[in-house]
């Protein structure tokens, strides 16, 4: 049986490519936005360098962003995870560039490896990189400007959990030379569009070496998620607290208080970046900073981003199938508009958008089959 998210994120991208067609010309499928946003996904949200994108990374277990000081997600990455049979070779696609599969993406065989092939593999990943870096500078310009519209980037792997996050620019305070006065408002802007939605599952990242009374990511899903059902903390940088502090108080909940637990985090410096130190390495080692502390050992269990991937699938999946009757409904009436659309196609409907229409009438009928099978299958909020 397909997974519940590996379907749901063929749909998020069928309702994406119609929903150009959508715009560009008259035959506007109206209830596909609606079922786009009836479908959870998990916004990655926090302040300018608080690690946004290296969690993403630990998550992915690929080494593959842009990432940096100052701001270097200027377009929201819409990245699906979609985990694949065991020994299937990794490989990434991007929407705008169908069919166009970047392989050899971070092969396992990396941390066995020797000093010359390093070089080789990281080249793919690397591609990966420029390929954002460019569909970035071609919205926005390289002028440190912002653009909302997602790139849309899947990755197919066995060592994935199936899973939908969207990285966002930084939220930031002031803008920088280069820069537009209104950036720091339109980010803000940009963030809050995507996480007033109630479909949204929040990462909400704060470094560790800044007081949490003082974090945008929390004041932000605070004022859209006001009893934290949504939110899930994210600690950061752990490491580089000063001597002496820990953040047990937060991480056990006390000092800010979500309906879901904290989860703590140990990501790459910049100088581990620099002597490329690779992600399997970095997550053993992170297992082993939580294992050997004094302070987090009784909660290492539930640290890591290891920890982390897995919370949010099982998270996601539960919230997709407390869904599955609204989404259900959505989809019968989308079928319905569907099937009204085809019967007139030949007239304003170009062949392209035709095929699109088909894909997703396809897509429906597979949702609603699907979902049938998993309701039959499971005990309903069985693991809720
Ligand atoms: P973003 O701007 O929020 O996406 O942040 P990045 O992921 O680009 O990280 C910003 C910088 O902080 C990079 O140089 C990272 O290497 C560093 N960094 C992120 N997380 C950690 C962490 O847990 N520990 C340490 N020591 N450095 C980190
Ligand atoms: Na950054
Ligand atoms: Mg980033």
């Amino acid at each position: 049986m397909e997974s519940l998210i590996g379907l749901v994120n063929r749909l998020q991208n069928a309702c994406t490519l119609l929903g150009d067609y959508g715009s560009a010309g008259d035959s506007v499928f109206s209830s596909v936005p609606t079922l786009w946003e009836s479908l959870p996904s998990v916004v990655v949200v926090g302040g300018q360098s608080s690690g946004k994108s290296s969690v993403l990374e630990s998550i992915v277990g690929r080494d593959f962003l842009p990432r940096g000081s100052g701001i270097v997600t200027r377009r929201p990455l819409v990245l699906q995870l979609h985990k694949t049979e065991p020994r299937v070779e990794d490989y990434a696609e991007f929407l705008h560039l169908p069919k166009q599969r970047f392989t050899d993406f971070y092969p396992f065989i990396y941390c066995i490896t020797v000093v010359i092939l390093n070089s080789l593999l990281s080249c793919s990943s690397a591609m990966v990189r420029k390929e954002i870096q460019d569909e970035t500078d071609k919205m926005t310009g390289t002028n440190r400007r912002i653009s909302p519209v997602p790139i849309h980037l899947t990755i197919y792997s066995p060592n994935v959990v199936n899973l939908t996050l969207i990285d966002l620019p930084g939220l930031t305070k002031v803008a920088i030379e280069g820069q537009p006065e209104a950036i720091v408002r339109d980010i803000e802007s940009m963030v809050r569009s995507y996480i007033l939605k109630p479909n949204c599952i929040i990462l909400a990242i704060t470094p560790a070496n800044q007081d949490i009374a003082t974090s945008d990511a929390i004041k932000l899903s605070k004022e859209v998620d006001p009893l934290g059902e949504r939110t899930f903390g994210v600690l950061t940088k752990l490491d580089l607290m000063d001597k002496g502090t820990n953040a047990v108080d937060i991480l056990e909940g006390r000092a800010y208080q979500l309906r879901h637990p904290w989860v703590g985090i140990v990501n790459r410096s910049q100088a581990d970046i620099n002597n490329k130190v690779d992600m399997v390495a970095a997550r053993q080692r992170e297992h082993e900073f939580f294992a050997t502390s004094l302070d987090y050992s009784h909660l290492a269990g539930r640290m890591g981003s290891e920890y982390l991937a897995k919370l949010l699938s099982k998270h996601l999946e539960a919230e997709i199938k407390a869904r599955i009757p609204a989404i259900t409904s959505l989809i019968n009436h989308s079928i319905d508009e569907l099937e009204r659309e085809m019967s007139h196609i030949g007239n304003p409907v170009a062949v392209d958008a035709a095929a699109q229409l088909y894909t997703i009438l396809e897509l429906c009928r597979a949702f609603e089959r699907v979902f049938k099978e998993h309701l039959d299958g499971g005990r309903p909020g069985g693991d809720r």
